[in-house]
């Protein structure tokens, strides 16, 4: 098989290579309910979400896209019933583990947001192992898993960072200033997203990127996550490629410096 070039794959989907975003989150909804439709256990809809996230991986990387973040699982999902929270931690074993040579091959960096304080030593392990390894063979895309993720506690821990600080005179108040905060969130090396999607209907952020999406573009789809094929990425990223990002100013100021 003969591999395409980034503009070919692109004017195969109809895409423009200008309009193209740095860095897409997604919030990967609808695992449960895809299962409960064919009357099977969640979990069956958590491990077909994981075919999605290979795909979509797949596709990001061909495209040239460079931050893809994907919304794993949340600060709130520890309640979720014992058995689908420890389904899941195997299904994120065997992601680390079966995943480690698509990464390497494909030169894309694995990262994670998050706390630490919950998972099992091992899987920690295996996280800081791919982490590692990945960032050592020149990366080409960075694709970051939000696990145990939650949007405040990331400020909650960001503001007590900063606050020690202060008060051991590292930093002075008048120092505190937009930089300095998003330098100490977990996405310090990665930049806001240009694009969110959420799938499933769900019209709502459920604690994610909060300060990161202040000027992000937002698509909402009904498609179940495990259901979300390329298609579905290539409507999404057509859609974005009509936004006009104006950033408070007004419609003739963008095109003014688009035309320079
Ligand atoms: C998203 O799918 C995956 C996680 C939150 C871990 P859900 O499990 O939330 O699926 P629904 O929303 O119940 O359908
Ligand atoms: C958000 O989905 C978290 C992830 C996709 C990992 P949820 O299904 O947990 O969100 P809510 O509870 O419906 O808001
Ligand atoms: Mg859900």
């Amino acid at each position: 098989m003969t591999s395409i070039t980034r503009q070919e794959f692109l004017v195969k989907h109809g895409l423009d290579e200008s309009r193209i975003p740095g860095h897409i989150a997604i919030i990967m909804d609808g695992n449960g309910r895809w299962a409960g439709k064919k009357l099977w256990n969640r979990l069956k809809g958590h491990y077909e979400g994981a075919d999605s996230v290979d795909r979509i991986t797949s596709f990001c990387r061909k495209a040239g896209i460079k931050y893809l973040t994907l919304y794993a699982f949340s600060t709130e999902n520890w309640n979720r019933p014992g058995d689908e929270v420890s389904g899941l931690m195997n299904l994120l074993r065997e992601f680390l583990d079966k995943k480690r040579s698509a990464l390497l091959d494909n030169n894309i960096r694995f990262n994670t947001i998050g706390s630490n304080d919950r998972f099992p030593p091992d899987i920690l392990k295996k996280i800081e192992d791919l982490r590692r390894d990945t960032a050592a063979n020149d990366p080409v895309m960075t694709l970051t898993l939000a696990l145990s993720y939650g949007s405040r506690p990331e400020i909650v821990e960001t503001v007590r960072k900063i606050s020690a600080m202060a008060v051991s005179g590292t930093v002075k108040i008048e120092e505190i200033d937009e930089s300095l905060i998003s330098s100490n969130l977990y996405t310090n090396d990665i930049p806001d997203p240009d694009l969110i999607i959420r799938t499933s209907g769900e019209l709502r952020i459920s604690n994610f990127l909060l300060w990161q999406i202040a000027y992000s573009e937002f698509y909402f789809t009904d498609v179940l996550w495990p259901d979300f094929k390329e298609d579905d990425m290539v409507r999404a990223l057509k859609d974005y490629a009509g936004r006009e990002r104006r950033f408070g100013k007004t419609t003739e100021q963008i095109r003014k410096k688009e035309s320079k």
